[in-house]
């Protein structure tokens, strides 16, 4: 089946028991037991619950893994990925990831002695030389939070199959419309839900894809022990969300490029990150491993362009945190979503001050370079 068809056919699809077209929200957290021992499949919601559960078999399904989880959060997701491994083991990282991802493993994990070192991943010799023996996965963004630098999976996941690590890729950027790391030989795949596969900001949600059944036992283990499970509701608006990926992803795609290549010739900006640009240093690399460049943006004012000013004056483009819902999202990773990234690393990698995130939603194109246009003019 082609994947516009297991967008809204995959997994399980519809009820059984009573031809209703969507997967029915089991609201309930515990089931009852004809007998001791004996449970219809589900016993505790923690542990299982059918709306999850079709949701967990779809997103499978479209990743191309042997089972997936469903989690309270992108957060939730990572940290029970992370889980799998224990105290001694390193984790190595790319160099601009999401500012929470980076979080958790400089300032909850390191407590507990999983350790991460921080790699350039665009640059496959820094990924080979970083691995020694504690070095237990390689964690990569492609197109990387903010500044959308694009690493090679294939040739990273060669180089860890080689010396044994996991590869885990945080696919949230991409979805598996665009991107299908477990095809490419990473192990484990990542999503803040919150984003595109929800796509309508009125989640936030996590999944994890693995490729084999080894780490299908390990990762349930986890889940079931730790709890950050996804409810039944956000795990129906996950499904719903989930039917429309392509269409909304085609036009994410088509959207982000006619607004990049509309920043590159304003005067007010010095640069724009967009692997779709034929010179971006990743461009052959994100047309071999995806269908697409993605709906996201960064982009640096020139000195003298106050992008406090900028960001005030947008009226059409919405001021917060997120990314990949159908409106257009404009942050700035500075103050926001990489604040917790120390002041000095962030320099190092390019997440300056003047940096700006746009996530190009699905309004009308020319709308949108109106409202950027009026608020790139205030912001002199
Ligand atoms: C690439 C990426 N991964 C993970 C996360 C964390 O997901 P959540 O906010 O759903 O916990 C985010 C959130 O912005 C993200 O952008």
């Amino acid at each position: 089946m082609k994947i516009e068809s297991l967008l809204i056919h995959g997994g399980i699809d519809g009820d059984e028991n009573t031809g209703a077209v969507n997967v029915p929200i089991y609201q309930t957290s515990t089931y009852k037991q004809p007998r001791l021992g004996e449970n219809k499949g589900y016993e505790y919601s923690r542990t299982g619950n059918p709306t999850r559960a079709a949701l967990e078999k779809l997103v499978a399904d479209l990743e191309e893994g042997y089972a997936g989880f469903a989690f309270a959060s992108g957060m939730a997701a990572i940290t029970a990925v992370i889980s799998l491994f224990k105290s001694g083991d390193k984790v190595v990282i790319s160099n601009n990831i999401y500012g929470g991802s980076f979080r958790v493993l400089s300032k909850v994990f390191n407590n507990f002695g999983i350790g991460y070192s921080i790699v350039n991943t665009t640059d496959l010799e820094e990924v080979r030389s970083s691995i020694d023996e504690t070095v237990k996965a390689i964690f990569i963004e492609s197109p990387t939070n903010p500044l959308m630098d694009i690493t090679d999976i294939k040739a990273v996941a060669e180089i860890a199959r080689e010396k044994g690590v996991y590869t885990i890729v945080d696919n949230t950027f991409m979805t598996p419309y665009l991107q299908k790391p477990i095809t490419l030989g990473a192990d484990i795949v990542i999503h803040s839900a919150t984003k595109y596969i929800g796509g309508h900001s009125d989640t936030v949600s996590g999944v994890a894809v693995v490729k084999n059944k080894e780490l299908a036992e390990r990762l349930h283990f986890i889940q079931n022990a730790t709890g950050g499970v996804l409810p039944p509701f956000d795990s129906f608006l996950l499904i719903r969300g989930i039917k429309t990926l392509a269409v909304r992803m085609d036009r994410h795609n088509s959207n982000a490029k006619l607004v990049a290549e509309y920043l590159r010739n304003r005067d007010e900006i010095e640069k724009v990150y967009y692997p779709g640009f034929e010179d971006h240093p990743g461009y052959e690399v994100q047309k071999r491993q995806a269908k697409g460049f993605g709906g996201m943006i960064a982009f640096v004012l020139k000195e003298g362009y106050d992008y406090k000013k900028f960001l005030e004056s947008l009226k059409l483009v919405t001021f917060g945190e997120s990314l990949g819902g159908v409106e257009s999202l404009i942050c700035h990773p500075a103050s926001m979503t990489h604040a917790s990234i120390p002041y000095e690393l962030r320099q190092k990698v390019g997440i300056v001050d003047n940096l700006i995130r746009l996530s190009v939603g699905l309004e009308s194109a020319e709308d949108l370079i109106e409202d950027i246009e009026n608020a790139l003019k205030e912001s002199k």
